[in-house]
């Protein structure tokens, strides 16, 4: 992006942040995460959201630079969320005859978060389908409720064919960070947007109407090639369909023979060649967890049995899947324990709260550790794994 510009009349204005310890107060971002702002110049200038807190004073340069000694006249507010709107009053106040873009539960919860004076004066209140005409450009704005929060909306610029996709289409990781956009995209959209599916079908419905030639995302790179590739991805996601044939084993043991025991499983299947992952839920990345259980087709669940119920590591793992409405999975059950196992009743009662989920026999009971019965059990769920 040479001198951060996207188009002969677009800029990039928003900026990397590796200094974060937890993306929205709990996502681990080993490589950091971007705050994307951009600025349409034209007859009239239109900012495309601000940036969190942590690089203010980033935004502030890059915007002062691309206006060259001009003046915002609209400021686009697509999502509400602190990471995108936390230098909302502090611009309002820097360019008082700024106008601010927003729809009608924008500016309702506007005042939850700043104090903006002559807020009514100076709002442009856009519903679906409402378009502003900035000169060369004109906006047509896109209710894409709950895609993340309630407010938020995309804008299609529809002389250079660009969408702005508000946090949809967004990935954890800097600008800088080297690595696809796949996984670290699903991680994003899974833990983040995962739950609301039909609003994303929904938003999905409304984008394949119109002519896009690049996606500028809140987070992320800009995508400009390849398009339907990304779009595809959201529909499997959003539609809770499995991304690739294959196998996540979640474990959480306490002494290790729970784990050994997914080991095991782990190279019964490998044996017979199976696309097979495996993750300590007590020590891996919660969020990569869940977002290979979406990834994968079939998961196997194995867990030690805890004060007469599931050993927290799995409870929550398995309550954090239900909450992100987890679904069209097949489902084998692996329990430990030493005088009352316990484990697998619980896992059995969160997983029924879940749609379209089959289980594979046999379900396993370990009484402590592995014994020959166990294994001839196990051979048998490899064999219902790789029918199902
Ligand atoms: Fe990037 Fe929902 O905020």
């Amino acid at each position: 992006m040479e001198n951060n510009m996207i188009t002969n009349s677009i800029f990039y204005i928003g900026a990397n942040d590796r200094n974060i310890d937890l993306f929205e107060g709990q996502y681990k971002v080993a490589n950091g995460i971007s705050y994307n702002s951009y600025l349409i110049k034209d007859e009239k200038n239109v900012i495309m959201d601000t940036i969190d807190k942590n690089a203010t004073e980033e935004w502030i340069q890059k915007l002062e630079l691309a206006l060259n000694g001009e003046k915002p006249d609209y400021l686009v507010v697509s999502h509400l969320e602190p990471d995108h709107s936390y230098n909302i009053e502090l611009i309002c106040k820097k360019y008082p005859e700024m106008k601010i873009v927003g729809n009608a539960k924008t500016f309702a919860f506007i005042p939850q978060f700043f104090n903006i004076e002559n807020l009514d004066e100076r709002k442009v209140e856009v519903k679906e389908g409402d378009s502003l005409n900035i000169g060369k450009h004109t906006l047509n704005f896109i209710m894409a409720p709950m895609v993340h929060w309630p407010e938020v909306m995309f804008t299609y610029e529809q002389t250079e064919k660009i969408l702005f996709s508000a946090d949809a289409f967004g990935k954890f990781g800097d600008l800088n960070a080297e690595e696809e956009w796949l996984d670290e995209a699903r991680r994003y959209y899974i833990n983040i947007v995962g739950k609301y599916g039909i609003q994303v079908q929904a938003i999905l419905k409304k984008a394949s109407t119109l002519d896009i030639e690049k996606i500028c995302p809140l987070h992320g790179p800009i995508l400009t090639e390849n398009l339907e590739y990304y779009i595809n991805k959201y529909d499997i996601w959003s539609s809770y369909r499995p991304e690739e044939d294959g196998i996540l084993i979640a474990y959480s043991s306490i002494y290790g023979n729970t784990a050994n025991a997914a080991k095991i499983l782990e190279g019964l299947l490998k044996d017979e060649k199976q696309n097979v992952v495996i993750k300590d839920l007590a020590r891996c990345d919660m969020a990569e967890a869940i977002s290979d259980a979406f990834k994968y087709s079939k998961i196997v669940l194995a867990s030690s049995s805890y004060n007469f119920g599931l050993f927290p590591p799995m409870e929550n793992f398995l309550n954090q899947l239900k909450l992100k409405n987890f679904q069209n999975r097949k489902v084998g059950i692996i329990e430990n324990g030493t005088w009352a196992p316990s484990a697998a009743k619980v896992m059995n009662e969160i997983i029924s709260q879940m749609k379209d989920i089959e289980l594979l026999e046999p379900s396993i009971t370990i009484r402590t550790k592995m014994n020959d019965e166990n294994l001839v059990q196990m051979k048998e769920l490899v064999k219902s794994i790789i029918k199902a």
